[in-house]
């Protein structure tokens, strides 16, 4: 085997010796990946002309090395062979180098060969090619055809489609506040009313971060919906406005999980419904992107047990495991903007204080215990709260809830140093937050319960 040394050196003085030791060797697959794993940068006089014989080779990974071997030659009497890869290799991953070998010489050749490309059926393919199109971006034939990629069936090559040609024009005009900002009429509010014709006062790109937990469908009492149907929709509709009144590019974290409407009698089976899944369609559909789900998970002795009936009978299908799960969603307002865009909004100051502390969690179950509460029968717990507020908003954000229940998130938001904007409709959970405003440090800026009227006014 040749050390790393020996390659160096060959490479430096070429006079067709890794022909002859390649052709001596043409058998041992490992012998010849070394060479082409080692050649490194080659320089402009090296003689590749041994590199097409290795294509042949049934080793992929042997052609792969060797189809960037004939990429950094960027020698243009290669385009062919090149080609002749990208479309008929049978590894995609071979196939990409090759697409991006012909990208890389950037040269006006390619351009023919990287939009019959365009054509491919893998989109991780046509990816590539498009990369190496947007070069001659300028050039009519290649605008024209990448635009009309917008129409891909593929998301992924959409989205740069989009990024590339449609971006800039629409998200132009939705607000001139700065990123950063918010509406004093929005901080350090709660209003009673129902959350979509609040919402519908709002500005679009209001808000930061939106964390909730909806109703529970029919499940506890505050809420009576005609249909699940009906509750999906009526959810559908309240994400929407959401959707607007936030900034580009910030998170929505939804908490639901499965729940149960017990039967009505011995006859009949109690029915489960599982609206983080059902929900999320309509999410994306609206323009949220998916980002991560969190598993929020209880103690077993804190939650209702379900298994006793099956610890008794053990009898198969009658298995009813105790459900100690809730999700958290996790989605972004959907952007071409990268993250590091939104933190570059705010100063080095407020990127400094709003660090996430050592001791954060690190994956994606998060143990919390419930909490119990002699109002509202489903409190968020101050932990959940102070995490998702800390891991995705900064100080100074308004943080809002629209179903904000006892207040956890405005409290929670505030202890934090950052603002909240809650909305509530049931006018005891109301009444009963404006009861504990005594309770709390509301110096700097005093909370303000609103009726939906003296709210309007507050706008104007
Ligand atoms: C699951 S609870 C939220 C509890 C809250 N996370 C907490 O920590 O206290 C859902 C709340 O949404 C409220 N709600 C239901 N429909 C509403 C609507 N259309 N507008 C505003 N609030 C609503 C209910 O009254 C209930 O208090």
């Amino acid at each position: 085997m040749l050390s790393k040394q020996k390659i160096k050196e060959l490479k430096k003085d070429n006079n067709g010796v890794f022909k002859q030791l390649v052709f001596e060797n043409k058998r041992n697959n490992a012998y010849l990946l070394n060479i082409l794993e080692n050649l490194g940068q080659l320089p402009k006089d090296f003689d590749g002309s041994w590199l097409p014989d290795l294509l042949e080779s049934k080793n992929k990974q042997i052609r792969f090395w060797t189809v960037k071997n004939l990429g950094k030659l960027n020698n243009g009497n290669y385009l062919n062979t090149l080609k002749n890869v990208a479309i008929n290799d049978i590894d995609t991953t071979v196939r990409r180098e090759a697409v991006s070998s012909i990208g890389r010489m950037r040269n006006p050749n390619t351009k023919k060969v990287l939009l019959e490309i365009l054509k491919d059926n893998d989109p991780k393919i046509v990816s590539q090619a498009i990369r190496g199109l947007l070069i001659f971006k300028s050039d009519n034939e290649v605008y024209e055809q990448l635009k009309s990629l917008i129409n891909h069936p593929n998301e992924m090559v959409r989205t740069v489609i989009y990024k590339e040609f449609f971006a800039e024009q629409s998200i132009k005009s939705k607000t001139n506040q700065p990123h950063t900002e918010s509406y004093d009429y929005l901080k350090n509010v709660v209003v009673n009313g129902d959350t979509i014709e609040v919402m519908k006062l709002l500005k679009d790109e209001s808000v930061h971060l939106t964390f909730t937990s909806p109703p529970y469908y029919n499940a506890r009492d505050y809420s009576i919906y005609p249909s699940y149907k009906d509750y999906l929709g009526f959810l559908a509709e309240v994400f929407k406005e959401v959707y607007r009144i936030t900034k580009e590019g910030r998170f929505f974290i939804l908490n639901t999980s499965p729940i149960i409407i017990p039967r009505i009698s011995r006859q009949h089976s109690s029915k489960r419904y599982p609206i983080p899944f059902d929900i999320h369609p309509f999410l994306v559909e609206m323009g949220w992107e998916f980002i991560d789900d969190i598993v929020w998970m209880k103690p077993e002795a804190s939650v209702k047990n379900r298994v006793g009936g099956f610890q008794q009978h053990r009898k198969p299908l009658g298995y009813k495991p105790n459900t100690i799960t809730e999700y958290l969603m996790v989605y972004r307002k959907s952007t071409e903007k990268l993250l590091d865009w939104n933190i570059r909004q705010y100063d080095w100051k407020t990127v400094k204080e709003s660090k996430v502390k050592d001791g954060f969690e690190t994956t994606n179950v998060w143990k919390i215990d419930p909490c119990f509460d002699k109002i509202h029968s489903a409190v968020f717990p101050v932990e959940l709260c102070k995490r998702v507020i800390k891991y995705y908003s900064f100080m100074g954000d308004l943080v809002f809830d629209p179903f904000s229940g006892s207040g956890t998130v405005g409290k929670t938001a505030k202890s934090l140093d950052r603002y909240f904007f809650l909305t509530e409709k049931d006018d005891n959970y109301f009444n009963y937050m404006k009861s504990k405003k005594s309770n709390e440090m509301f110096d700097k800026r005093p909370t303000k319960f609103l009726s939906l009227t003296e709210f309007q006014q507050t706008i104007k």
